[in-house]
């Protein structure tokens, strides 16, 4: 395990220093004092351009491919650097072959990332089906595993960890179920992935987007889209950059226009990358796979308990997050009796969290304390003199 106080010290130096408690990670992850330095470093050379060379740009996006699949157990080849979530979810809706009646199934107050690409395929016949959830909001899987066996469904698209609620889907069993019907799996995971571990290929995953901007505590316009590879190698990209293509890769002779896509994930890129941002991505995601993932996932787990474990020996507070833990990673949803008192008392403690739909969502991360998320809690319902 980890030295709190060393990696607070040294990665989030404000933790010690402001009056801040940050428990909104779920919105926007801090960037470690690490990542700030190599993204000024990488930058200072670019005001200068010849200081920067092509190896530069291309050894950094590969590098990102490395890092990511590491991360999630996958190959490099199955990863594309994409600049946000959105633009990957739009990848796997535009490329899977649908067609009129077939069905895009999922739960309903899914956050929007995962609905309007789908949506917008309704024009051409494809169907959307949104699931619906409980009166909390909260997702109920074993309805989405009866409709799989409906006549037409050949996508499935969930969020890994729910924005809201936080609930957490079990993808290991979707997955599974999917794959033995032929459905294709698509996951947005940039509510779980860095919170907790995942293994694409146990989960039988298809396509995956995620952002970098929340829990791998990563720049905006940094993030990466999994293909599983067989589709990295077979799906035709609905958008087409130049470096899609095998022959672009020989600069010395780009308008020779020899058309063929690269044979892996790279055919979904869109170049050019902002560079500046992925080397931010590779150094924090170095510093996740330093501190270990593993340990990342328990140190949060801990941290989720104590508002699980406070919240359930309530009455004033009701928590909407499942207690039960595979069904949850950092996201804690907390509905008071007084929302709006209590996110006031929140935000003159300078307490930072967000309220969405109806709740108090507190979502702490591996460098904050028992003692923040304890305060949060004790401030929320005002108890903390
Ligand atoms: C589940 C989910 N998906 C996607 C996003 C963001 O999508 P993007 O990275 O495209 O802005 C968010 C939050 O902003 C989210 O909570």
């Amino acid at each position: 395990m980890y030295d709190l106080a060393r990696l607070r010290a040294q990665e989030f130096p404000w933790t010690e220093s402001g009056p801040t408690v940050y428990l909104n990670n779920a919105s926007t992850g801090p960037l470690p004092a690490r990542t700030v330095r190599a993204m000024a470093e990488f930058n200072a050379r670019r005001a200068e351009p010849f200081r920067i060379t092509d190896a530069d740009e291309f050894d950094t996006v590969a590098r990102t491919r490395e890092l990511v699949a590491k991360l999630i157990n996958a190959s490099p080849a199955e990863i594309a650097c994409m600049v946000n979530t959105s633009y990957g979810i739009n990848v796997a809706a535009r490329a899977l072959p649908l067609e009129t009646g077939d069905i895009v199934l999922g739960f309903d107050r899914e956050f929007p990332a995962n609905v309007y690409p789908w949506m917008a395929l309704e024009r051409r016949g494809v169907r959307t089906m949104r699931l619906a959830t409980d009166s909390n909001g909260v997702p109920d899987e074993r309805a989405l595993i009866a409709a799989l066996d409906r006549p037409r469904v050949k996508v499935v698209t969930v969020s890994w960890v729910q924005f809201s609620t936080g609930f957490r889907t079990d993808l290991a069993t979707i997955g599974r179920l999917c794959r033995e019907r032929g459905i294709w799996f698509v996951v947005d995971a940039i509510q779980g992935l860095g919170a907790a571990t995942l293994d694409v290929a146990a989960c039988h995953i298809d396509l995956l987007a995620c952002g970098g901007q929340k829990w791998l505590l990563s720049p905006w316009g940094s993030g990466f889209l999994y293909v599983r590879d067989e589709l990295a190698r077979t799906l035709e990209p609905a958008v087409v950059g130049w470096l899609s293509m095998r022959a672009s890769l020989d600069f010395g002779h780009l308008v020779d226009y020899k058309f063929g896509y690269h044979d892996d994930a790279r055919r979904f890129e869109v170049i050019t990358l902002p560079f500046q941002d992925f080397v931010g991505f590779n150094t924090s995601l170095e510093l996740i796979h330093e501190l270990g993932p593993a340990n990342i996932e328990r140190a949060v787990n801990g941290l989720a308990d104590l508002a699980v474990e406070w919240a359930s020996a309530r009455s004033d507070v009701q928590l909407i997050t499942p207690a039960d833990r595979t069904h949850r990673a950092g996201v804690i949803a907390l509905k008071p009796r007084d929302l709006g008192g209590a996110a006031t008392r929140l935000e003159r403690a300078q307490i930072a969290h967000a309220v969405r739909e109806g709740c108090i969502r507190l979502s702490p991360y591996f460098y904050n304390t028992k003692e923040d998320v304890m305060r949060a809690l004790a401030v929320m319902v005002g108890e903390d003199d």
